[in-house]
């Protein structure tokens, strides 16, 4: 028998304990030892039960997931299988979760007779989030076990619940104490269930109560999940495994949930969102920062500034249960900040997410302070001030004279060299950029800008205080715009031109919405406000490498005082929360084209696409080759959790993988001959790209 899993007897009970760190992922090595320890227990007659449990804390974390793309996952013995035979057992098979039971772990769990749980378990069916279903009896055996309406939500939500609700649920038998010898547990539990001859259960011999639910249910679920899921494919399947649940026998569903989980697992959506899985870990790997480094300690949090973004960044650390003060020299401002700040956490009390007193805590975290020298036994802080350079240097200069030795000093600016403003201090290497995503309490995106001289520890802090407070840090070198902003550069040049062009707000919306984007670049715009990017434009020409007709159409929409949605009028007009076309837009994108000698005419709108998204990747390869990220997949995340692109593409970078390199270095190229001298200046294939798609590889080789 294989090592990754331990078979031992004691009197009349058979133990299956997994053993392959670091999550006990169900890989062939396992299916196998888990396939031969359950054949070896169910031949030995002086073995009455059997014990599936793990050998090294948590019980199973799933398929492995690697498997699906290698193919090795339909490597026999398949998980199915094996599954309906441990259900099928005539000896009581009991599980012993500890920690987690999650996809095939928690499947595994489900085929058997009894479960057993520790209270700080955590059961869960996630297979919708890697763009597939429960392949393995999730879709059949939990309706069974659940009922319907539980398992459902379960499933198509991929959220865990507790051991507690699990209990409640009806799936798990018994919850001891987190901390209790849970294989202990169902030793003790199996010696009762033979004392009583409790009988192995079969799934197959289970009801599924269709009945109690309305006719409509599984129409009405749809129309609830609808907005949420747009775009995605796996959640549907859900679906359909969920109702053959309700009106086929076991094995016929068992049978109709694989034929749904094989048109998923071979999709671009499983490979996107699998990547995404893959890219998560891999973020939290950076170049230069070895495992071992020691993070700083971090208390007491500081952050400079009240505004939106100073109280939004404020707001996640009083959620992590930090000491946290705020600081604004403006004594009005700074009371201002602290009324927003509980305001925002009265209407989430309100919405039943936090109870008075949780929000009573928090706000009990908060001090505040008009005076630096307040600060200064802060382990980190972050300043949220104006966006300009002079300021920021002069903060950091008092941060310098007033912070304790070793407090990380960090800035939250989203375009500014962050190199210069550590120089403005005696201790660069303790300065990092924190470019957190307005709402800053809400976006889950943290860009974590590593300067010259930031040295490791201070970057291993940061990624610690980020899971902390919930966030997803991703690490970028300095360059205008890091990564976030710099890719959407070429992608708002284009949108723009093309309405120069002959496109429309409208159409060039509806083409990005179609894609996947959660908003158009036009709407995005009106809902930022032009005069952000106005005003960055403004102090950055270097941006528009001397072309004239660059951003032209918005800055006139700027000059007119239409700065979108904050004055009802921008790419479109707004009354409320209706939104309509501004037809003076046509207008001025005519008198625009014809200033700066553009002939207008019909756009497809494959040429949308491509313009728009093509140049975002381009940048992409020119941040990889920079160094500025330390791979593509780092771009994907910053995409997808900042910038609205849509998860079941993976990100840009994957979505170019997918449709091959080849066919974005062919379209650069396309629009650079035919667009004349624009063409020769923004289409210009990257190097990197060239290369790659040369070698027909893709960016995940770099
Ligand atoms: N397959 C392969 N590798 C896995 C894995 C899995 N199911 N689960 C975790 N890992 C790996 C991670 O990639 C990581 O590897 P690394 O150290 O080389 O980067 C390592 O295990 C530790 O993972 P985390 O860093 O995520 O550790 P955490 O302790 O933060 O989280 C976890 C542990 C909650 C298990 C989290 O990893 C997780 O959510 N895993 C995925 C769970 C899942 O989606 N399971 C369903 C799989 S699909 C399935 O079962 C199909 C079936 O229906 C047929």
């Amino acid at each position: 028998m294989s090592d990754s899993v331990i078979y031992k007897t004691q009197g009349q009970i058979a133990y299956l304990l997994l053993n392959s760190t670091p999550v006990n992922g169900l890989g062939q090595a396992v299916r196998q030892g888990l396939s031969d320890g359950f054949a070896q227990a169910s031949q030995d007659d002086t073995i009455k039960a059997i014990v599936v449990g793990s050998n090294i804390g948590p019980f199973c974390g799933g398929a492995d997931i690697a498997e699906f793309s290698a193919g090795t996952f339909a490597d026999k013995p398949l998980l199915p299988q094996l599954f309906n035979q441990i259900d099928a057992s005539s000896k009581p098979v009991i599980a012993a979760i500890d920690g987690l039971a999650l996809g095939g772990g928690l499947e595994l769990a489900l085929a058997c007779d009894y479960r057993v749980a520790t209270s700080k378990a955590k059961l869960g069916l996630p297979e919708v989030h890697l763009g597939i279903l429960p392949g393995a009896g999730g879709t059949q055996r939990l309706p069974r076990l659940a009922g319907i309406a539980n398992a459902l939500q379960m499933i198509v939500s991929g959220a865990p619940v507790s051991a507690q609700q699990a209990q409640q649920l009806g799936f798990v038998d018994l919850v001891v104490k987190d901390g209790e010898d849970v294989i202990a547990a169902a030793t003790n539990y199996a010696e009762q269930l033979l004392a009583q001859q409790a009988p192995a259960l079969n799934c197959a011999d289970m009801p599924v109560d269709r009945e109690s639910l309305p006719a409509e249910y599984f129409a009405e679920f749809r129309k609830s999940i609808e907005r949420k899921t747009r775009g995605f494919y796996a959640p549907e399947r859900c679906i359909q495994a969920v109702e053959a649940a309700c009106v086929l026998p076991l094995m016929e569903g068992l049978r109709k949930e694989g034929e749904l989980f094989l048109e998923c697992i071979n999709t671009p959506q499983a490979r996107a969102q699998q990547h995404l899985f893959f890219a998560e870990r891999a973020a939290g790997k950076v170049p230069g920062v070895a495992k071992d480094t020691q993070a700083r300690p971090v208390k007491k949090v500081a952050v400079i500034g009240s505004g939106t973004m100073g109280g939004g960044i404020v707001m996640n650390f009083l959620n992590a249960g930090f000491d946290t003060t705020m600081l604004d020299l403006n004594a009005q401002a700074l009371e201002r900040g602290v009324g927003v700040i509980r305001k925002n956490y009265e209407i989430t009390a309100k919405k039943g997410k936090l109870t008075g007193q949780q929000v009573e805590q928090r706000m009990g975290l908060l001090t505040t302070s008009t005076q630096y020298s307040d600060i200064q036994d802060a382990d980190l802080v972050i300043e949220a001030v104006f966006e300009k350079m002079d300021v920021k240097k002069a903060v950091f200069k008092t941060l310098d004279e007033c912070c304790k030795p070793g407090a990380i000093l960090a800035t939250n600016t989203s375009t500014l060299d962050v190199n210069e403003i550590a120089e403005a201090t005696s201790r660069p290497q303790d300065v990092i950029g924190l470019h957190f995503f307005s709402p800053a309490n809400v976006m889950r995106l943290l860009e974590v800008v590593r300067a010259e001289k930031t040295s490791p520890d201070v970057i291993k802090t940061v990624l610690g205080c980020a899971a902390k407070i919930k966030k997803l840090p991703v690490v970028v070198g300095v360059c205008f715009g890091f990564v976030g902003n710099r890719m959407l550069e070429p992608y708002g040049r284009e949108a723009l031109r093309l309405l120069l062009e002959g496109a429309t707000p409208e159409q060039i919306d509806r083409v990005l919405t179609e894609f996947g984007f959660a908003m158009g670049f036009c709407s995005m715009i009106d809902l930022a406000g032009n005069d952000i990017s106005y005003l960055t434009r403004q102090a950055h020409p270097e941006v528009t490498h001397g072309d004239p007709s660059y951003g032209a159409l918005v800055d006139s929409l700027y000059e007119l005082g239409h700065y979108g949605q904050k004055t009802g009028c921008g790419f479109y007009q707004y009354s409320g929360r209706d939104k309509s076309a501004n037809p003076d837009v046509i207008t001025l994108a005519e008198q625009a084209a014809f200033k700066h000698g553009i002939t207008r005419r019909k756009i497809s709108d494959q040429e949308v696409l491509e313009r728009c998204l093509y140049p975002l990747i381009n940048e992409g390869a020119l941040i990889l080759e920079e160094g500025i990220a330390a791979r593509a997949s780092d771009c994907d995340l910053i995409y997808v959790n900042g910038y609205g692109f849509p998860a079941w593409r993976g990100g840009p970078m994957q979505y170019a993988n997918e449709i091959g390199l080849t066919n974005v270095l062919d379209a650069l190229n396309k629009y650079k001959a035919q667009l004349g001298e624009y063409g020769e200046r923004w289409f210009e294939p990257a190097p990197l790209l060239l290369k790659l798609a040369t070698e027909g590889k893709n960016f995940n080789a770099v």
